[in-house]
């Protein structure tokens, strides 16, 4: 379905890549009186809400901060119920991100994660590895700080095996090394709850990202905000630091 835009369109950019912190889960929980692990789950329908809308507004790629390396530091509990989510997610809806062609793709210290978890989550990237119409991108055990520093770790061992020279070091080759080289930097950077920070994520790709933040908290994240994202992205000026102000 073509996607709704306002009046204003500059037709030379193309919201290509939405990345979202979707944050408020527990906010969410503790206003309606139920555990945190409740948030969570109605974090998740607002997932699938957010990729239906994804594939309306044709967003080729949407990535979710669904777990960062810092989360390790919550209860037991909330974490091995978030880990459990994520996999009865993944199981439930696989089969129909599969029909719809879409591909589900990893980010993150991915072995790090419990081994179900990992399993089914891979499973899903693999079964979906050759579908081309959307990603849907997981950031897991993800940090932006170790997405960088494991990057420059995989380029001493190269220049150590004479495989690569430091001289050849330059952005373009350092992004290579990244966990997912081939995926275009976000467009747009969504956060929900009203904070207004980054938090780890992307660091190196939203360089040039547009940034957007929601007093809505996560769970109640829906059509209404994500149009007023799109519409706010493409009222914007990009300019790539080419221009001033
Ligand atoms: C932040 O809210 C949210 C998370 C750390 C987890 C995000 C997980 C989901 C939305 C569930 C399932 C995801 C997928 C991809 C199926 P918070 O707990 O920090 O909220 P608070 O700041 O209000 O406490």
């Amino acid at each position: 379905m073509a996607a709704k835009m306002t009046s204003s369109i500059d037709t030379e950019k193309k919201l290509r890549h939405i990345a979202i912190i979707m944050d408020g889960n527990g906010r969410w929980a503790k206003r309606n009186g139920v555990e945190r692990l409740e948030g969570h789950k109605a974090g998740e329908k607002s997932v699938r809400r957010v990729m239906d809308l994804a594939k309306e507004f044709d967003v080729e790629f949407l990535t979710l901060y669904a777990f960062s390396t810092e989360n390790w530091n919550r209860s037991e509990e909330e974490v091995s119920g978030l880990m459990a989510l994520l996999a009865t997610s993944m199981k439930q809806n696989l089969d129909e991100m599969h029909q719809n062609g879409v591909r589900i793709r990893l980010s993150g210290r991915i072995n790090g994660l419990p081994l179900l978890t990992r399993k089914i989550l891979k499973h899903a990237e693999k079964k979906t590895s050759k579908n081309r119409k959307g990603n849907l991108i997981l950031a897991l055990n993800y940090g932006g700080r170790a997405e960088i520093a494991d990057a420059a770790q995989a380029i001493a061992h190269d220049v150590k095996r004479g495989k690569l020279a430091p001289e050849d070091i330059d952005e373009q080759l350092f992004s290579t090394y990244l966990y997912l080289p081939d995926v275009p930097d976000p467009d747009l950077l969504i956060r929900t709850s009203g904070e207004c920070r980054l938090s780890n994520f992307l660091n190196w790709q939203i360089a040039y990202s547009e940034f957007w933040f929601t007093e809505t908290l996560w769970p109640d994240f829906g059509r209404e905000d994500f149009q007023k994202a799109v519409d706010i992205f493409y009222n914007r000026e990009r300019r790539f630091g080419g221009r001033k102000c």
